[in-house]
């Protein structure tokens, strides 16, 4: 098994599981809260290791890594980490490289253009898709020492990019406002694009697997672009690939022996599929803001999980008004179980200080209510 799953055992034990048990649906003493893109630009920490290395030598050096992965529990009383990399790091994998530009974000040279380019990257991966995910094995190595640095603090997240949003990227050459190119591709060649989503899929169920393997407690799957699909387009390009990650993950944990974790589904500008993506294989569902926490429940059906759904923006506001947003998220989502979030990432001119009001509010408040 990737990582080797002795390690497990050794880890200290966990002091805050509180995430974990929102995850399963299980009564909690407070909602559990942490932040997509919590470690990132917004804190000067984190400005200050990358005024130092380049974006993927971070991700590539386990102490790097590992470090700027633990800035924001230092600061804040956060119910979980997520690993600090990127969901470019699968296109690598599979052989197609990825640059991050400062200002610009994420470049792909050669982008994958023609279904030749798609033969091409099949080829390179082949039958092994172990041996693939293994060229990333850097990331196992840096949740590995994450978790034993934390101490048991909280659970750590590890994650993936969902097949449609990785293939979107390389077919793209990068982020775009459009996606014309990623959107024409599945449109012209839809049997290649299908080849394409399937070698990342495969891949990306050895990675979350080696991942879990490592230590991390809980997995998400981001489709960051879900929404730029129709929802007839969405059902044949993503979901069947969604449900794929999450059957693959628990059938090779059960086969390797390993406990299964709690996995998050966050299917982004999505929520008009909401009942779809609600029967996915997921343990909880990630909300963005584009819906309330009602809302959601009542599309997703009763006794799902959610994790959300913060306007990211609303922490621009003055403190009382985070505070009052708090209160209104937490009055819409009711009793249901929830893992507290923003309903997408931190931004790199957001302040730490109103993240931090965000996060003391929804344990205060939920809190008090669940003592009453
Ligand atoms: O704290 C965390 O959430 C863990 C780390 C993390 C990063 N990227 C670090 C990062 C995670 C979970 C991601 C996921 C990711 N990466 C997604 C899915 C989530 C989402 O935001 O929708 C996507 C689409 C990417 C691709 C990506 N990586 C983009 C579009 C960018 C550029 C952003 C920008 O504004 O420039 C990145 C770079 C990136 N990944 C940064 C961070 C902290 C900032 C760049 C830097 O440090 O130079």
């Amino acid at each position: 098994a990737p990582g080797g799953s002795g390690l497990l055992a050794a880890f200290p034990p966990l002091k805050n599981d509180t995430a974990l048990r929102a995850a399963k649906g299980l009564p909690v003493s407070h909602t559990p809260v942490w932040a997509m893109r919590q470690a990132g630009r917004y804190l000067p920490e984190f400005r200050s290791v990358r005024s130092l290395s380049q974006f993927f030598e971070v991700c590539r050096s386990p102490s790097l890594a590992s470090e700027v992965t633990l800035q924001p529990l230092r600061r804040f009383a956060l119910d979980a980490a997520i690993i600090f990399s990127d969901i470019l790091v699968i296109p690598q994998a599979l052989g197609v490289d990825v640059v991050m530009t400062p200002g610009i974000g994420p470049q792909i040279p050669n982008r994958v253009a023609t279904p030749a380019d798609v033969e091409t990257i099949v080829k390179f991966v082949g039958e092994d898709y172990t041996k693939c995910a293994q060229s990333l094995s850097y990331v196992w190595e840096a949740v590995a020492l994450t978790r034993m640095r934390m101490n048991g603090h909280c659970p750590l997240f590890g994650f993936c990019g969902a097949p449609w949003t990785i293939m979107a990227y390389m077919v793209q050459g990068g982020g775009s406002r459009n996606w014309d190119h990623a959107k024409a591709f599945v449109l012209n060649h839809p049997e290649a694009a299908h080849q394409l989503l399937h070698v990342i899929t495969e891949v990306s169920i050895e990675y979350l697997v080696g991942k879990v393997h490592a230590g991390a407690q809980i997995l998400q799957v981001f489709d960051s672009n879900a929404g730029e699909l129709p929802p007839h387009q969405l059902k044949e390009f993503s979901l069947p690939y969604l449900a794929r990650i999450a059957e693959g993950v628990k059938a090779r944990l059960a086969a390797d022996g390993v406990e299964a974790v709690p996995l998050v589904v966050f299917a982004r500008g999505a929520m008009h599929s909401l009942d779809l993506v609600a029967k996915l294989g997921y343990d909880v569902l990630g909300i963005d803001w584009t819906i309330d926490l009602k809302s959601a429940r009542a599309k997703a059906g009763p006794g799902c999980v959610l994790q959300g759904n913060l306007d990211p923006c609303t922490l621009f506001a003055p403190p009382e008004v985070i505070r009052q947003e708090v209160r209104r998220m937490l009055a819409d989502n009711g009793d249901g179980s929830l893992i507290a979030n923003l309903g997408h990432g931190m931004l790199p001119n957001h302040s730490p200080e109103h993240l931090g009001v965000f996060i003391e509010e929804i344990h205060a408040v939920s809190r008090a209510a669940k003592s009453t």
